[in-house]
């Protein structure tokens, strides 16, 4: 990262806002536990929890307090003397304390919600921050589901907050309405028009209930956000929150888009999204960008062997910048002749291409059958395939049995750390490149097909 690259804060609420998914609900013992990861993670903010909400919340976001040193600690409060004194309480001990006030904007939530007017609602932002401002000195102003309030009103009601001492203005797409090229102009006019907002922090919030949490939030950075809230994997609120590993690779990937930079620990991500799936019992989603378990996995012959050749060329960025110790391949299918060479190596046996074809073609019957391939088909079929009386080309004598034990014949998922036991040149992930051989040099289509 070079010096112009502006430095975007990492609010992590999987504590808070996460905790609101369905079924992913934590104890203070389970709390205190993420939290010491994001700490290692390298979050600049840890919103610990709503104090006020339960008597457990309120001791885990205190003993989160006392022992993560390192970040802010943030405690969410509605505009009120009772839940923002609660959030004080839990938090008056922390190293660096943030107190975080939410309150309504939108017509509709004044109306039905809160049963207040607009005028109203000035007033009680006003004497929340105030109250706030007098126990802490970093208060966080969120204008709930300020995505649907009148664009005047919300500069209306967040020129008053700045003037009460707020620190942090966090735009809030609560219910996930906003699209990023909207987001961004709202970003551009609270800048514009709010007074005194030069000497505060615009935050956005974005949740994911049109698919479009991160890409409104990273809309936000470009139109002058500097910190975003999110959380692992993703979870929050219904359809979620703006997952915090995907804003972080987004920018790490594409500097050339988003010239930012943050202090997440890259090699971190992984481990946290696996220890908050460990604890709440909720899986990633297989397919979730950078955590799920496909993210690095290869099943298409054509990728396989496009990948074996060079990563680069169906990976944005290595598994280990996130943590994951390795890319797979995984046996199906879609598999080609190259990924399957390789498990027949690293499970001891060597063919030459006309009984490697013989191999693909009964291991396609198969994977049609029964989706994924598991070691001990794959050794089953490599003996009936060649049985001393069948018609296959005989393999080549079984490596050495270290070799075969090596490879652990439990799975058709490579895990590529060191896949090829033989070969001595290797790409940067250790993967040898193909060697020039008669056979290699044989047609195009014959390339091709080692694709396939
Ligand atoms: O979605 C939301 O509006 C919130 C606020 C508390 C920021 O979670
Ligand atoms: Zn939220």
């Amino acid at each position: 990262m070079t010096a112009k690259h502006a430095r975007i804060m990492i609010f992590d609420t999987t504590l808070r806002d996460g905790e609101q998914s369905p079924g992913c609900t934590m104890n203070q013992q389970e709390k205190l536990r993420l939290a010491h990861q994001l700490d290692l993670l390298g979050v600049d903010v840890i919103e610990a929890g709503f104090p006020i909400a339960s008597d457990g919340d309120f001791e885990s976001v205190r003993a989160i307090a006392l022992a993560v040193r390192r970040p802010i600690i943030a405690g969410l409060a509605r505009a009120c003397r009772l839940d923002i004194e609660r959030a004080w309480e839990a938090l008056k001990d922390a190293a660096r304390p943030r107190i975080h006030v939410v309150l309504a904007t939108s017509d509709i939530h004044l109306k039905y919600k809160l049963r207040i007017t607009r005028d109203q609602c000035v007033q009680q932002a006003r004497e929340a921050i105030r109250f706030a401002k007098s126990l802490c000195g970093d208060v966080e102003f969120s204008p709930e589901d300020a995505t649907r309030t009148d664009p005047d009103f919300l500069c209306r009601v967040l020129e008053a907050v700045v003037e009460e001492g707020a620190t942090t203005l966090n735009i809030a797409d609560t219910v996930g309405y906003t699209v990023p090229s909207e987001f961004g102009d709202l970003i551009t006019t609270i800048r514009q028009r709010v007074k005194g907002i030069e000497n505060v922090t615009i935050s956005a919030h974005c949740h994911n209930d049109l698919g479009m949490a991160v890409a409104n939030a990273l809309a936000a950075v470009l139109a002058g956000a500097r910190q975003v809230e999110c959380t692992i994997n993703g979870i929050g609120e219904r359809a979620g929150n703006a997952s915090l590993e995907e804003i972080v690779m987004a920018m790490r990937v594409r500097p050339d888009r988003f010239a930012y930079e943050t202090g997440v620990i890259g090699d971190q991500i992984f481990p946290a999204s696996q220890l908050l799936s460990e604890i709440t019992g909720v899986p990633v989603q297989p397919n979730k960008a950078i955590t799920g378990r496909n993210a690095f996995a290869h099943e298409a012959g054509i990728h396989q062997d496009g990948y074996l050749k060079n990563p680069l060329t169906y990976e944005i960025m290595t598994p280990q910048s996130v943590g994951v110790p390795d890319s797979k391949l995984v046996l199906g299918k879609h598999s080609g002749r190259h990924a399957l060479s390789i498990r027949c190596e690293q499970l001891g046996y060597q063919f030459d291409r006309r009984a490697l074809d013989d191999i693909y073609r009964r291991f396609v019957r198969l994977a049609d059958k029964i989706k994924k391939v598991e070691d001990h088909h794959l050794l089953e079929l490599i003996r009936d395939t060649h049985k001393p009386s069948g018609s296959a080309t005989p393999l080549i004598e079984p490596m050495v049995a270290a070799k075969a034990a090596a490879a652990n014949a439990s799975s058709t998922e490579l895990e590529l750390s060191n896949p090829f036991p033989v070969g001595p040149q290797t790409n940067a992930f250790g993967v040898p490149l193909p060697v020039p051989s008669d056979a290699h040099e044989q047609t195009q289509q014959e390339d091709y097909l080692w694709g396939v």
